[in-house]
């Protein structure tokens, strides 16, 4: 059985990140979308509530598990017998340091492969930042984001006023 994971901040989880997802799953038994829990990001929503986002996002797409961890991403790999890292590639601009990470992440562990996936075209200048910030100005974001990330979106930023 073939697992991977597809680690992220997901703040929240976009279209493209379920485009890489979906993709994921043609080539592996078992994907596990890994919410991570420290990332040196100010996230706008906590692990937990972006958890739940993935979680209820992901319905529908089969072989997919969600889980969020501490810690080294490659830790997390290695607990869940993961062999693969899956990372998303939207423009050349993420090339060098999306090598970074995966060359850091090979030297922290050897038997660890990480496999790059390039979106959909629709989705290639997407960021999660890009949404909130365009959220926060009430821009329109149904074709970007799945509706639970709309809801919870309009109720943290609700919040914030
Ligand atoms: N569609 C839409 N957005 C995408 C995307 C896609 N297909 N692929 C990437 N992105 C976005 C992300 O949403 C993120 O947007 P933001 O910066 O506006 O929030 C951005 O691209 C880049 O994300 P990045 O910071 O590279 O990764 P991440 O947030 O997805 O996750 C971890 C980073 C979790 C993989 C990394 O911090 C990590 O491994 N942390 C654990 C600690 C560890 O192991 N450290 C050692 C690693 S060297």
């Amino acid at each position: 059985m073939k697992v991977a994971i597809y680690p992220g901040t997901f703040d929240p989880i976009t279209y493209g990140h379920l485009d890489i997802l979906r993709k994921a799953t043609q080539i592996f038994d078992k994907v596990v979308l890994a919410v991570a829990e420290h990332t040196g990001k100010n996230t706008l929503f906590t692990t937990e509530e972006r958890k739940q986002l993935c979680l209820e996002a992901v319905k529908g797409i089969d072989k997919v598990d969600v889980k969020s961890y501490n810690g080294l991403s490659v830790k997390f790999c290695r607990g869940i017998n993961a062999t693969h890292m899956i990372r998303g590639l939207r423009a050349v601009s993420d090339f060098e340091y999306e090598l970074q990470i995966a060359l850091f992440n090979k030297k922290l562990d050897q038997e660890l492969e990480t496999v790059f996936l390039i979106p959909d075209n629709k989705y290639l200048y997407l960021s999660s930042s890009m949404v909130r910030s365009v959220y926060e100005l009430s821009g329109e974001l149904q074709e970007f984001i799945p509706e639970c990330a709309v809801k919870a979106l309009n109720n943290k930023i609700g919040e914030k006023k």
